[in-house]
């Protein structure tokens, strides 16, 4: 298999390489990105088993310094204590401004160990290194760091990009089913904002020779959106689709819903409400399969609907961080391929969730 790199033109610019077997050489590999130095990889409990070893031995036989720090696994983790956790191991170790954090993981692990870069002396270097199909295709890349806080998701944070990004391929044949489902959600979302031809192929479902070329085209398509839209002052809000009334879903749920499986749930909901409030174009409505969004969320273990109410999911949402004022911008998805973005009053979401938070 063929190793990809994809340039993101972003201050900094920085490289996310895909491939198999990557972990294994990461230390040579950084190398450029990250010049020698002290690095401290950060990781969680269901990590480091699998691969700590093998990165930090690749780390040291290149010549850096390391340090390691696990944490418990989970999105229950995600917040002040274990964010406070890590930067008292950084200071211990006595990280300085010429060192490096490693983010080896998931999502959790990725916003979090951003978010303890940003803040540690004021912004040190990070590298992401993703275990899981969700970091691959969208959270290791685009520099979005944050925490929950126990009003909402990753409502604490800051922009940080990392100085490389490296997608080891091989971690992602050997996901736990669920977790597996988690990332095809977000694969999805970008298909149905980006490319008809992507969707169609994952339809059927994702095999283990498609994920090169997947997290290639979810990478390449982020890059592109990042570099003209950094801090998410426009275009950078269309992946935000589904995730509004997603992230309902998961607060809702105390949290115990995976990201992406909301995510899914909320892309079927505001597919169905497009349909429904009648928001198609003309030009739009000729090419409009409801029903394919529907079934190729299904086909991929995700669930299409969620069995708390509109008005929980919309009062949810009067936290969420897409809020400005008394407005709410939402992803509308006019057709395979093609979204927009439309700002509502926020009063108005719960008639929206409505439309279309039935399965017809
Ligand atoms: N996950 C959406 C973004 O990075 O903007």
């Amino acid at each position: 298999m063929s190793i990809q790199t994809i340039h993101v033109r972003t201050n900094p610019e920085y490289d996310v390489t895909i491939g198999p077997g990557l972990l294994a050489e990461c230390g040579p590999r950084l190398k450029e990105a990250v010049p020698l130095c002290h690095m401290a990889v950060v990781t969680e409990s269901n990590v480091a088993p699998l691969y700590l070893e093998t990165v930090k031995n690749s780390l040291l036989e290149a010549g850096y310094k390391v340090s390691t720090y696990v944490f418990p696994a989970g999105e229950g983790s995600k917040n002040f204590h274990t964010l406070s956790n890590i930067l008292e191991f950084l200071a211990e170790e006595q990280l300085t401004r010429t060192g490096c954090v490693a983010a080896l993981g998931g999502g959790v692990t990725g916003d979090m160990v951003g978010l303890a870069a940003a803040l540690y002396l004021r912004g040190v270097k990070y590298v992401q290194l993703p275990t899981t199909l969700l970091a691959a295709v969208d959270s290791s890349v685009g520099g979005k760091t944050a925490i929950d806080l126990s009003a909402g998701k990753n409502l604490a944070g800051a922009f940080l990009q990392p100085a490389a990004v490296i997608c080891d391929t091989d971690c992602l044949k050997t996901l736990p089913r669920h977790v597996f489902a988690d990332g095809a959600a977000e694969a999805l979302k970008t298909a149905v904002l980006s490319d008809e031809r992507l969707f169609a192929k994952m339809e059927g479902g994702l095999r283990d020779s498609m994920l090169e070329e997947i997290v290639a085209h979810c990478v390449a398509y982020k890059a592109g959106v990042v570099e003209r839209d950094e801090k998410e002052q426009g275009e950078r809000k269309l992946l935000n689709l589904g995730h509004t009334i997603g992230h309902a879903i998961e607060k809702c749920s105390g949290f115990t819903i995976p990201h992406g499986h909301a995510v899914a749930a909320g892309l079927a909901i505001m597919t169905r409400a497009t349909e429904n409030l009648g928001w198609l174009t003309d030009g739009a409505k000729q090419t409009w399969e409801a029903d394919r969004i529907e079934s190729a969320v299904e086909s991929l273990g995700l669930p299409s609907s969620t069995e708390y109410p509109p008005e929980a999911l919309a009062k949810a949402a009067l936290s969420d961080k897409k809020r400005a004022g008394n407005n709410i911008t939402i992803v509308v998805p006019s057709k395979i391929g093609h979204c927009e973005l439309k700002t509502i009053p926020v009063i108005q979401l719960q008639s929206v969730i409505e439309a279309g938070w039935a399965l017809e």
